[in-house]
């Protein structure tokens, strides 16, 4: 096995879906910051999401949450659900995905693959710790994204 750098580059430049809840209810959110890699011996993916999203909700309830990864002909469906909050449209419905139900998790048929993950950690990111380039960026108005690490239970292609 040998490294191959595009999983460097993979979130911030194909973007992907965090998706949390269940069949009654659930909501999707676009990403572009996440890390795939080892915490105690597992195998896990890192998200980061902010308290404002609707998604943090449906995070901060469940057990598992799934990230899925998109072909390039779903980077508008992906810019819809990085731009609309579920909280205000279907914006689920709009997008045209379907949603697959599984035992942990919703995830969306037209994912290449899916990582099912069980929540291990979650913490909330300290403001006082962030580069202040980074404060500047992203934080003057709104709080600090919450780190959530999962444990990749399944891959699904
Ligand atoms: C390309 C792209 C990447 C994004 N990455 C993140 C991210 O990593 N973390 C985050 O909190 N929001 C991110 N967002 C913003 C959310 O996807 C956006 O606020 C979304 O509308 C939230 O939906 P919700 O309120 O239904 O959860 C991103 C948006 C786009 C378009």
């Amino acid at each position: 096995m040998k490294l191959d750098e595009n999983v460097l580059q993979i979130f911030n430049s194909d973007w992907a879906l965090v998706t949390a809840g269940d069949k009654n209810k659930f909501n999707a959110m676009t990403i572009g910051w996440g890390g795939l890699g080892t915490l105690w011996s597992k195998p896990v993916a890192t998200v980061y999401v902010k308290p404002c999203r609707y998604t943090h909700e449906f995070l901060e309830r469940s057990e598992y949450f799934t990230v899925s990864f998109y072909d390039g002909k779903y980077k508008k469906v992906l810019g819809l659900l990085g731009t609309k909050s579920g909280r205000d449209c279907d914006k689920v419905a709009e997008s045209g995905l379907t949603p697959r139900f599984l035992p942990n998790g919703v995830t969306f048929d037209e994912a290449y693959v899916t990582l099912v993950c069980r929540k291990i950690y979650r913490q909330d990111m300290d403001l006082n710790a962030i580069p202040q380039f980074a404060v500047d960026r992203y934080y003057l108005n709104e709080a600090p994204h919450t780190m959530y690490v999962g444990e990749v239970t399944q891959v699904i292609r």
